[in-house]
């Protein structure tokens, strides 16, 4: 063992938490056969998953073709997404059981039931019809967190077409490049939406979005903010006005297994955002497939709550389709974790009863900070089961979510997947895995992981780059319009396997502990940024030369931005101009928590900017060798800074 292994084996945390019997009694899984099933032949496994959890109305007719990089999964076979989503549960009877339980910011209510939901998405599927979109059309959202944006999405994929959600926390900048990377046809938006107290505009950034747009011919617009809006004639419709006389019913149409569900935009290591692209009958496999046995889902008396945004991939994957497809009831929340006050969550619990609750670690570890005293003025007995995603979770805020949120007596399930996964990879079986705070324990049935060194050489015990090694249902496949990428970035690394750009630990146990990004992606409150994105947005001020960023450890919110910036000769530009100016390129989640002026980025003596450098001064660590070093004064300059500079809030 060398020095450094020998101090990983020391830092592992050591405490363990097997499922209580108490909930093992009642959980879907309490052994591990399912595992044995997987391993034995997962095509054959994930078929009876697809088979039981979802209605075809055509068999498939191989399950899985193969060729590296190109899978289709169920070939042959038809389904209607929506169909699964809806339909069936309203014709067996549910149709008066809640799908959503809908809390705006401002304390409004409503009550979405099944047949409501169908009812409205077929409505709004004979909208896009009236638009005329298409089977095969790309759609763009751009919503709010409202029932309408589940409703514009089941509605797309009731007809064939796919969309395209860009979180509303993006630019227009960001907006106008997803619309003409996809060459969406159509825009869906709001007015506004609820956050902190005030109401953010959206149709006025999706307006700037539009001066440069030339594929979208129509824009709906959902009122919810009440805000001032201009409306284009012929070009910009009021969602409530094409729905009032929109046709009732609109059938769902049969469509292939790999009928293209949806593209989702995400950072990847340079400065273009990559469109994943997802598929129908697979993605719904293992949505579903995962929804219902990592969160132990008992649909009838469940009541399900995943605090994402519909924006991201977690939305997509377990507000909309994995909870949808399984019948759950839910809770969707519109806004902020502290509006009117701290405890906002915990009363929204209490309130509807919630029974999972489903997070990140951010905001774990904000609720922390807030303090357990929040949580105690609620009644939470409610909640059985404790969920946590986007990036790793330490074993501190792991305790308090266990102790605080779940009472000692909830099973914490940490899920690790990507965008490109499309559902949960790896995470325990909560009534079948013994937990140990801060690891994500084991791959699922059907999924096949493998840790390597950097030859690609099997790693046992230790530190490796995380592999997945055979295809599994909800995979991308591909990046929107550039498939040589999508082999280049995802199978060229390791030949034979997926490299999930993350670095991971094995322990005595054969436990996994995820270890974070080991390439050019930041992951800022479980929000994939890439430096080079906030480089070339910094560059692009003119009053900068030269921007090197680099993801710095923050306590809060895992990574936290640290740029250093060289401006050109003569020119003066506050450091809060340039963050806006970050803001106003990618959206206000990629500001810099801190910028630095330098007058010299710290180079190898082949110009590389060294970044590995960058993060040890962002993170006040020992700089060790800087012999490769152009000009070593650059550093204990900056050293010197960022000792003197504490970074803002
Ligand atoms: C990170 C979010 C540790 C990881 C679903 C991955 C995690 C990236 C975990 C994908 C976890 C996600 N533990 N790290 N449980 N979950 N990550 O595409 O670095 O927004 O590669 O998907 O988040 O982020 P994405």
């Amino acid at each position: 063992m060398t020095d450094a292994q020998a101090i990983d084996a020391l830092g592992w945390e050591r405490r363990t938490f097997p499922p209580s019997e108490a909930f093992k009694q009642n959980a879907l899984v309490s052994d591990t056969s399912m595992y044995d099933d997987g391993a034995a032949d997962y095509e054959g496994f994930w078929a009876r998953q697809a088979a039981d959890l979802l209605t075809w109305s055509k068999d498939w007719t191989t399950t899985c073709d193969w060729k590296l990089p190109a899978a289709q999964w169920f070939v042959g076979g038809e389904l209607n997404v929506s169909y699964n989503c809806l339909d069936r549960h309203v014709l067996a009877g549910r149709g008066d059981k809640v799908a959503f339980h809908f809390e705006g910011e401002p304390g409004d209510t409503r009550t979405i039931t099944y047949a409501d939901l169908l009812d409205e998405t077929q409505r709004f599927a004979n909208v896009l019809k009236s638009l005329g979109i298409v089977k095969g059309d790309r759609v763009n959202i751009y919503m709010p967190m409202i029932p309408e944006a589940a409703i514009a999405m089941l509605a797309c994929a009731r007809i064939g077409a796919a969309h395209s959600v860009v979180f509303g926390g993006f630019s227009a900048l960001s907006l106008t490049d997803r619309i003409n990377d996809a060459e969406a046809k159509l825009l869906i938006t709001a007015d506004g939406g609820w956050r902190r107290g005030e109401v953010f505009p959206l149709k006025q950034t999706a307006d700037e979005a539009l001066l440069h747009t030339p594929t979208i011919t129509d824009v709906v617009v959902v009122r919810r903010g009440g805000n001032e809006v201009s409306m284009q004639d012929g070009r910009d419709h009021w969602y409530h006005e094409l729905m009032a006389t929109a046709d009732p019913v609109c059938p769902a149409e049969p469509m292939d297994s790999e009928q293209l569900l949806f593209l989702l935009y995400t950072s990847g290591t340079t400065g273009r955002p990559k469109g994943i692209m997802h598929t129908s009958g697979g993605y719904l496999t293992q949505v579903a497939f995962t929804h219902k046995y990592v969160f132990d889902l008992h649909p009838e008396t469940d009541v399900f709550w995943c605090t994402a945004d519909v924006g991201w991939i977690t939305g997509h994957s377990y507000i909309v389709y994995g909870p949808l497809a399984n019948g759950a009831t839910q809770v969707m929340y519109e806004g902020v974790p502290n509006f009117p006050g701290n405890d906002r969550m915990w009363q929204i619990i209490e309130k509807y009863g919630v029974t999972i609750f489903y997070t990140a670690p951010t905001a774990i570890r904000t609720f922390m900070k807030w303090g357990a005293q929040e949580p105690a003025k609620h009644d939470l007995s409610s909640v059985r089961l404790l969920g946590s995603v986007g990036e790793p979770i330490n074993p501190e805020a792991w305790m308090w979510y266990q102790e605080h949120i779940g009472g000692g007596r909830c099973p914490v399930v940490d899920t690790w997947w990507q965008t490109e996964t499309g559902a949960i990879m790896i995470s325990p079986l909560p009534g079948a895995t013994t937990t140990k705070p801060g690891s994500a324990t084991f791959a699922l049935p059907g999924i096949g992981t493998e840790l390597v060194d950097e030859n690609g050489e099997h790693v046992e015990h230790g530190g490796g780059y995380l592999t997945l090694t055979q295809p599994w249902p909800a995979m991308l496949r591909g990046i929107w319009g550039d498939p040589e990428r999508y082999h280049e970035t995802y199978w060229t690394r390791f030949p034979g396997r997926y490299f999930a750009g993350d670095g991971a630990k094995l322990d005595d146990d054969g436990y996994l502990w995820l270890l974070g990004r080991v390439d050019d992606v930041m992951n800022v409150s479980g929000h994939r940024i890439s430096t080079t994105e906030v480089e070339s947005a910094l560059v692009s001020h003119p009053a900068v030369a030269e921007a090197a960023v680099v993801g710095a450890n923050d306590p809060t919110t895992g990574q936290a931005i640290i740029a250093y910036v060289t401006l050109r000769g003569g020119a003066e530009v506050d450091e809060q101009v340039l963050r806006n100016h970050v803001g106003t390129e990618i959206g206000s989640i990629a500001k810099p928590k801190a910028i630095y002026f330098t007058p010299d980025l710290p180079k190898t003596r082949s110009g590389k900017i060294m970044r590995r450098l960058l993060r040890d001064v962002a993170e006040g660590r020992n700089l060790g060798d800087t012999t490769t070093l152009a000009d070593a004064s650059v550093v204990s300059e900056l050293q010197r800074r960022a000792s003197e500079v504490p970074p803002e809030d």
